[in-house]
């Protein structure tokens, strides 16, 4: 990486604010559901520990807008720290600029833990405010920026703070990089990508991106909607991302033109209403009747994709392939996981719903690599400068 890293610098005794990305799901009583992100910040978090680091965790969760929101609390996020290093101690203070902060942070100890509360209850931090940025630094020495899901927000605490301190990358920003930044830059061949979600315009730029580098772009999700009408097909009531009918007609062509396999769904499940326990059916791809929906891939299509898959030798995929919160309509999505689960070469899981869904069919063992970021993710497969590691010292 052309970025310095902790490896690159003296963090011993050192107050190390660390920026983490907490932004964990909670269920009503502000239980942490799924504590991925906070061990997968664990490998920075350790190294600083076992190098003598005072450390000092600072992240949002949620979007509360500025105002404090008591759900929305990083203090059970504190407590589920805690329990996964039980010899150490963490501490959490219900701040995370201000005098209350100043005189936690002084008071670690090497080897401690203080985690901050969430820095969005702050309007200046998405603002990228400097004297918030500013404040924030002050109660440190060293920066590291270790949340990768949040490095495409230019925010006070992941860009702004890095003009104050010496500003370095922790491991999982290393992964991160590393092992889709490889897949993007030097892909080993065939090097399929696999996109879903809902729209278009969401994924213009990741698709552009993609067709200069992949070998296949398989499209599913309700995406595959617009391209249907782009190819003159009949969507029913199927999502439409109107706006972007002629788009995805030209993304076909730029496909042609290149020689790239594009890959549309073959037939679809279609629904008379969205709900999950609405009336399905398996139509072709131009045989959606009027009423219907098209709600996720169809059998044909699921082998089709999944063969598409045995064959490579690497594997980008982001974007669910159907409505897969809906079980009668989840059938594609655990096709594409399991097909990535069984695939040889390299898989790489972009963030957001396809990590989900991943883990939520127990395929997460099996993947190379599951992203932490969906955003993130997405804004790197598309060739863009990501602020969060733009701000970091070079090597
Ligand atoms: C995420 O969940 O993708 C990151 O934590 C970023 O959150 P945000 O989209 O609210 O900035």
């Amino acid at each position: 990486m052309a970025k310095k890293t902790v490896k690159d610098i003296d963090v011993k005794h050192k107050r190390v604010l660390v920026r983490v990305d907490f932004n964990v799901p909670m269920d009503e009583n502000q239980n942490v559901t799924d504590d991925k992100r906070i061990v997968a910040a664990l490998p920075t978090i350790n190294y600083l520990l076992q190098n003598n680091a005072r450390v000092i965790l600072c992240s949002h969760l949620g979007r509360p807008k500025g105002k404090f929101v008591k759900e929305m609390s990083l203090k059970p996020v504190s407590e589920r720290l805690q329990a996964l290093l039980p010899g150490v101690n963490v501490s959490f203070v219900n701040d995370c600029i201000g005098e209350e902060v100043k005189k936690a942070a002084e008071a670690l100890r090497d080897g401690e833990i203080l985690l901050l509360e969430n820095l969005r209850f702050y309007k200046e931090e998405e603002m990228n405010d400097p004297e918030f940025a500013k404040k924030l630094s002050q109660i440190a020495e060293i920066y590291v920026s270790d949340a990768f899901g949040t490095v495409h927000r230019a925010h006070a605490s992941t860009e702004g703070v890095a003009k104050y301190l010496p500003a370095v990358a922790g491991f999982l920003i290393g992964k991160e990089l590393s092992v889709m930044g490889e897949a993007l830059e030097n892909p080993i061949r065939p090097f399929v990508a696999v996109l879903g979600g809902k729209k278009v315009s969401d994924k213009i730029g990741v698709i552009t991106n993609l067709l200069n580098i992949c070998d296949s772009l398989i499209i599913g999700g309700a995406m595959a909607y617009t391209f249907f009408k782009a190819k003159g097909y009949e969507t029913g009531d199927s999502l439409l991302d109107e706006e972007n009918i002629g788009l995805a007609k030209e993304l076909m062509e730029t496909a042609a033109r290149k020689g790239i396999k594009l890959l549309l769904p073959v037939d679809t499940v279609v629904a008379d209403r969205f709900a999950a326990d609405a009336a399905y059916k398996t139509v072709p791809a131009d045989g959606i009747p009027e009423g219907w929906m098209g709600m996720d891939i169809g059998e044909r299509t699921r082998k089709l994709f999944g063969d598409e898959i045995k064959k490579a030798k690497t594997v980008i995929w982001n974007g669910p392939m159907g409505v897969f919160e809906f079980d009668a309509f989840a059938k594609g999505t655990e096709a594409l996981a399991e097909a990535c689960a069984n695939c040889e070469g390299t898989t790489i899981i972009g963030g957001g719903d396809s990590a989900s869904a991943v883990k939520k069919l127990g395929y997460a063992s099996k993947m190379t690599h599951i992203s932490t970021g969906g955003g993130a993710s997405l804004e790197y497969m598309e060739g863009k400068v990501l602020p969060g590691v733009a701000a970091l010292n070079d090597k």
